[in-house]
């Protein structure tokens, strides 16, 4: 007897898309056949809906410890499973910050019961934790974190010996945010000369230059190769930088390269209607590098689609230029804004399932995630491709409030979420007990 039994389901898995049942026990997927006949406790008929992998969304902020008032990892969790998200691997830029094993420790220790998905933590670098980054344990963490650019939080590392030191010890994936600080300082000490602190939104993109972003994404690169470190480079935003990445399958490469869903759907001719909300790192930039972010997407050179969920309250964004923080809300619609354009023919559905699911589980040696195999978890999610549905704010789980897709029609609507086999979402409620769990890697 089955726990939950899903059938007539459109399972979108490694390229392919087949109708199947697919029988849960224990927590993990215990068969898929195109017809099973066992009982079960539990059926969903999907009725031709699609069956995808959860998506692992290898960058969020999910502002916990120390900055709660933006987000926790309770709410933002059940935004992140209402969005279709069954796994996490959450950011070091919170207070304290994630700089050694006490303090990652810690965010498990939080975690624990009060998570929706499946939790996973970065450990953070700095001008002076290299002692840490050493002795790390490569099973405690899914990697770690460096910000070669300046962002939310002071955790830039920029003394050159250091990078060079943590590039050639590091032996799980180095995860980067590039951008080159000093070029953006000067372009904001000009924009501020020009405009006091009224500078409008609609320059965060060239203040945050893509010269920056290029200088510094180079620089990662760079290093990775002279010391052989394996290398994600997050959140890419320029047409020129998709030319630094290689297509090919995750496993051979060295280098992998990640786009965020803000990046494919906003480009520059949102920030007069957006303004703030919109203002995140690296910035939003032209129609034609989203297109470019498009192209690298469907030919391989971006291997992973995430988030960078970074909640910050309304009353934060309001503020003027320089004192709005970057960041904007995300997990809740990231999959869907995808199904939106899977619908109007930008991308693939197998494509989708590829970039947002199985890559991250093989770049970062997830063990039995990712996949829809016999065997593996089941953490698994149910999208209605052809459903529409308009973004309103009551209907938002974030403890900020607010998205920058509300009031926006999107067609692909995340029907159901199960995670560990659990229904963590069922189009309308949470789960009542958070079903969320500690990530393990297949590393030895
Ligand atoms: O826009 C951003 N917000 N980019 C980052 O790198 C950090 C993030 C945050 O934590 O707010």
């Amino acid at each position: 007897m089955f726990d939950l039994l899903i059938v007539n389901a459109r399972v979108v898995n490694e390229g392919t898309i087949r109708e199947l049942d697919v029988g849960i026990l224990d927590g993990r997927i215990d068969a898929i056949a195109p017809s099973l006949s066992r009982d079960a406790k539990k059926v969903i008929d999907a009725r031709g809906r699609y069956l995808l992998p959860g998506m692992i969304d290898d960058q969020v902020h999910f502002r916990e410890p120390g900055l709660t008032s933006k987000g926790d990892m309770a709410t933002e969790s059940a935004a992140a499973v209402a969005g279709g998200i069954t796994t996490y691997m959450e950011m070091p830029n919170v207070k304290p910050p994630t700089l050694d094993s006490q303090a990652l420790e810690n965010k498990y220790a939080l975690a624990r019961g009060r998570s929706h998905a499946n939790y996973a933590f970065y450990h953070g670098a700095s001008n002076d934790n290299l002692e840490a980054i050493k002795a790390l344990d490569p099973s405690a963490t899914c990697g770690i974190k460096i910000f070669m650019g300046a962002s939310t939080g002071n955790m830039l590392v920029d003394a050159p010996q250091t990078l060079e030191d943590i590039f050639a010890s590091a032996k799980i994936p180095v995860i980067t945010h590039c951008e080159d600080t000093p070029m953006i300082q000067e372009s904001e000490r000009q924009a501020r000369e020009r405009f006091g602190e009224q500078v409008p939104f609609s320059l965060h993109g060239e203040i945050r230059s893509r010269e920056a972003c290029y200088k510094s994404s180079s620089m990662a690169i760079d290093l990775a190769r002279k010391h052989g470190t394996r290398l994600h480079v997050l959140h890419l935003t320029t047409a020129e930088e998709m030319a630094l990445f290689e297509p090919g399958p995750v496993e051979g490469k060295l280098i992998t390269a990640e786009a965020c869903v803000h990046h494919l759907w906003f480009c520059d001719e949102d920030y007069e209607r957006l303004g703030s909300w919109i203002k995140c790192n690296p910035a939003i930039k032209t129609a034609a590098d989203r297109q470019a972010i498009r192209e690298a997407v469907n030919d391989g050179r971006i291997d992973i689609v995430a988030t960078d969920h970074a909640p910050h309250t309304l009353e934060e964004k309001n503020n003027p230029y320089f004192s709005a923080p970057s960041g904007m809300p995300l997990v809740q619609h990231a999959l869907s804004s995808l199904l939106d354009q899977v619908s109007a023919g930008h991308f693939e559905l197998t494509t989708i399932v590829e970039k947002t699911s199985h890559n991250v589980a093989r770049r970062f040696e997830l063990e039995d995630r990712g996949f829809v195999r016999e065997g593996y978890m089941a953490d698994l999610v149910l999208v209605d491709l052809e459903k529409r549905f308009t973004v309103i704010r009551d209907e938002l789980l974030y403890k900020c409030g607010w998205s920058p897709f509300e009031n926006k029609a999107l067609r692909g609507s995340i029907d159901t979420t199960i995670v560990n086999g659990v229904v963590a979402w069922d189009g309308k409620r949470l789960a009542e007990a958070p079903a969320g769990e500690r990530v393990t890697y297949r590393r030895r």
